[in-house]
């Protein structure tokens, strides 16, 4: 079976639409046939300050919200990143073999730390993509589905993997992304042309999947939207409209098409009314889920902990071999 790894910041109280179109779930379809881990990257998470309660609270809310959006861990193996010591060791190893203008290059980094200057943006933000390298080189990943933004990270995390093999013998699975091309990237609902964002400046073009249905009603009903009056899909000049054509059709399994047929001659209001009901109605019972999870704290940790003792043995075992391959000496058991 081939091998799927994943992973999720919990740097908010809430996944929003496109974490979830473009990510979470082609993790859930993959654990039906793959060997899958998913992780809580709550190490990344600390690239962005927060209150320590804040990040507890946000990584239970995380798992929680994973489970309640399908992941089965009798099907998948969850766990927290932080609970796996070797993501940390085997993200030493490939900062030592990165070059300083490769990850320089990485765009994510650039932009973000062109927003907060450089004496605001930490050293962890600059070496972030390596140790995700290391996240998806551990479990020896064939497949790495994500969103669109991430493919760079795993383009890098590739070169990273193909140079130790060549130096250091064949150590590392090299990694493909795995990236649904109708879902790679679903973009703001406020600004269309810029994809929907946890650190957006203004929450008002982000569906959270936790928030109230009044909350994502009203947002979907103050959707920017396009000259004209037709609903048709062209992401170039109607690019509201086709964003919301895509939420649409993702989450009620219609085409475009067939959308584009049943709204002719309607105007946006109805089909902004249509896009609030299909998110509402598909969120509903995911919210109420992850409110029953998040009761029970304890049964929480104690899937989770289940997860990260099946993480720790394939993670072991690479890093093991990693070290030997590199020379370094073990020590005498
Ligand atoms: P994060 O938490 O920022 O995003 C989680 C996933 O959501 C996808 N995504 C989107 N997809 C479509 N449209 C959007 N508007 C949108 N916004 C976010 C992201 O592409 C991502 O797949 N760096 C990773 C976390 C990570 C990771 C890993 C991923 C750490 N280690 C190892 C894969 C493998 C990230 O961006 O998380």
């Amino acid at each position: 079976m081939k091998r799927v790894l994943s992973g999720i910041q919990p740097t908010a109280e809430s996944f929003h639409l496109g974490n979830y179109l473009g990510a979470v779930r082609q993790w859930v379809e993959l654990q039906e046939n793959h060997d899958a881990f998913y992780c809580v990257v709550d190490l990344h998470a600390l690239t962005v300050e927060t209150e320590p309660a804040l990040l507890r609270k946000r990584t239970l809310v995380a798992a929680a919200q994973l489970i309640a959006l399908g992941l089965d861990p009798n099907k998948c193996t969850l766990f927290i990143q932080s609970h796996v010591p070797e993501h940390n060791q085997l993200g030493w190893v490939f900062e030592c073999l990165a070059g300083f203008g490769e990850a320089s290059r990485m765009t994510q980094f650039k932009d973000k730390s062109q927003k907060s200057g450089a004496d605001r943006t930490v050293v962890g933000l600059f070496t972030y993509p390596i140790l995700q390298a290391a996240d998806i080189m551990l479990y020896q990943a064939n497949l790495v589905p994500v969103g669109e933004d991430q493919r760079q990270h795993i383009e890098l995390t590739r070169d990273l993997g193909q140079r130790f093999n060549s130096r250091f013998g064949n150590t590392f699975v090299i990694p493909e992304a795995y990236i649904l091309k109708s879902a790679a990237k679903i973009n703001d609902l406020q600004d269309p042309t810029a994809k929907m964002s946890k650190s957006a400046a203004s929450n008002a073009g982000v569906i959270d999947i936790l928030d109230s249905s009044d909350v994502n009603v009203k947002k979907i009903k103050s959707a920017v939207t396009d000259a004209g009056k037709e609903v048709v899909f062209d992401e170039k000049n109607k690019p509201g409209i086709s964003n919301l054509l895509t939420i649409h059709s993702a989450l009620s399994g219609k085409t475009i098409k067939e959308l584009e047929n049943e709204f002719a001659g309607k105007g946006y209001g109805d089909f902004k009314g249509a896009v609030a009901e299909v998110v509402t109605s598909y969120f509903a019972p995911v919210r109420q889920k992850t409110q029953e999870l998040l009761a029970d704290e304890k049964a929480l940790l104690d899937l989770l902990a289940v997860g990260s003792e099946k993480a720790r043995a394939v993670a072991g075992q690479t890093l093991a071999n990693t070290y030997n391959a590199l020379g370094l000496v073990p020590p005498r058991r």
